[in-house]
């Protein structure tokens, strides 16, 4: 990447300017060095478009976003006559018509008493959030010392210092130590790896275990996904969340479902404490209740969480400045709106059983070990040996992944993700609007690139054998 000293240069091509003055997310900036940044410029349905006017099937719905597909004028409209109307106006002691009714409408939508909605501008602040609500609840509630909270390992929950001590990836938490204290973690939910000697039933009770290690009166939270999506799309075994809020119930802790990619459709339901039928305290959301069309999250509270903080000089002493923004909420209506007048929900149900069995199809190479996930989120597990379960070492995920798929994918047009925060995956997660078509395509680039990796890593690996062998020599 070229770095700049001095005054501004403000001229050039936009790969020239993007390499010189823009900084991307969780990016290896030098891997720009010697190809182009991809620079998506317009959008159309389950496809966009980069700035050469080349199609690519957007399989990972921009990053579980996108939920309705690309490109849609009326949701574009909708913030547009908002923000004529109303171009801002805060939800710090003031309401707006926007917010009110979007709140109603997600409490409507919301499972049992999830009936309070406050707003965010994304998922992290939505975490966040919930972590301070909780702590502050329990103090109201005369247990000021419940503060601790228990995620899962691997799982990611966003990246302010807050939400970061719930997230359990390594690699994202040690460049910021110190860290908030009080994050705890237990198993992720990985059948596909299940240690032995234990059965199913051992990732609930795990959580149990660390409630009585740490102690009962200092826990004030488990945060958990319907589907874990850090790791490979980790779906809960039967029982699961049942068995959690049991053992939330008799702990006397708060079950926060973090739905930040998996509310708004993306499990066939609108939430996906609906699709594993539990009743959480607490669900926060982002992502695709604006189908990404402005930034916006939120917290949604069950009546009894939200009690406290409604009586007499009470009050959640949080905030944000943009949260409930009426932009993003009008837009919000008009993506919902959307949902309801096409069937968004139903198209997912209607269609998951397709989607997943193209992708087991591709169980029969001998580099896919596993194949999982709910409704339009699924993983793909890249093994070294299908029978074995053996996985790829760091060098090789990263010749796997960095060094041949995540770039052959994009070349060929799919546009998914190559992920190895856990064991090497590939991720799909297209637009709810996705149907048969999108699922032949998505076949149609990943088989051949799938069984040329596997060939790669073949090679490669007699190649390191070979090595050794020398070396050893
Ligand atoms: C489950 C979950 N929680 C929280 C976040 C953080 O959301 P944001 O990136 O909008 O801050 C994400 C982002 O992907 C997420 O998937």
């Amino acid at each position: 990447m070229t770095s700049t000293t001095g005054a501004a240069e403000t001229t050039g091509t936009l790969q020239e300017l993007a390499r010189r003055h823009l900084w991307m997310h969780f990016t290896r900036m030098s891997a720009y060095d010697q190809v182009d940044v991809p620079i998506i410029v317009r959008g159309e349905g389950c496809y966009v478009y980069d700035e050469h006017g080349k199609r690519y099937l957007d399989g990972l719905s921009a990053l579980f976003c996108v939920n309705i597909g690309h490109g849609r004028g009326d949701i574009a409209q909708a913030g547009a006559d908002q923000a004529r109307e109303l171009g801002f106006f805060t939800n710090w002691s003031y309401a707006h018509p926007r917010a009110i009714e979007l709140a109603t409408r997600i409490a409507a939508l919301a499972p049992g008493d999830l009936n309070r909605v406050f707003f965010t501008s994304g998922g992290s602040e939505a975490v966040e959030s919930a972590l301070k609500l909780a702590r502050q609840y329990f103090k109201l509630a005369g247990h000021p010392n419940k503060t601790k909270v228990i995620a899962r390992e691997i799982a990611y929950h966003g990246t302010s210092l807050g939400a970061l001590s719930a997230t359990g990836i390594t690699g994202l938490r040690e460049p910021f130590e110190p860290l908030t204290p009080g994050g705890r973690h237990v198993p992720a939910t990985n059948s596909y790896r299940l240690p032995e000697g234990v059965t199913e039933a051992w990732f609930a009770e795990s959580i149990a275990e660390k409630i009585e290690f740490e102690g009962p009166d200092t826990v004030a939270a488990v945060i958990l996904e319907p589907v874990q999506n850090a790791g490979g799309c980790f779906t809960p075994p039967e029982g699961y969340f049942q068995r959690v809020r049991e053992i939330c119930d008799r702990y006397d802790v708060l079950l926060i479902s973090d739905e930040v990619i998996c509310a708004w459709g993306r499990l066939g339901e609108w939430f996906g404490a609906q699709r594993y039928g539990y009743q959480p305290d607490i669900v926060t959301t982002a992502k695709g209740l604006t189908s990404a069309y402005a930034p916006m999250g939120a917290m949604i509270v069950s009546d009894r969480v939200a009690e406290p903080f409604l009586e007499g000089t009470n009050s959640f002493m949080h905030g944000f400045t943009f949260a409930g923004h009426p932009v993003c909420a009008a837009v919000a209506m008009a993506n919902l709106d959307a949902f309801e007048n096409e069937g968004v929900v139903d198209n997912v149900r209607a269609n998951e059983g397709a989607f997943r069995a193209m992708l087991e199809s591709l169980r029969e190479l001998p580099i896919v070990g596993d194949v999982r996930g709910a409704g339009y989120f699924h993983a793909i597990e890249l093994v070294k040996d299908q029978e074995t379960k053996e996985s790829f070492d760091d060098e090789e995920s990263e010749t796997l992944l960095r060094g041949f798929l995540s770039g052959e994918l994009y070349r060929r047009g799919l546009i998914c993700r190559a992920d190895d925060r856990g064991d090497p995956v590939i991720q799909l997660s297209p637009p709810l609007i996705a149907g048969p078509e999108q699922f032949e395509e998505i076949e149609q680039i990943l088989r051949p690139i799938l069984i040329e990796a596997g060939e790669r890593m073949r090679v490669e690996d007699e190649h390191r054998g070979q090595r050794y062998v020398e070396r050893r020599g």
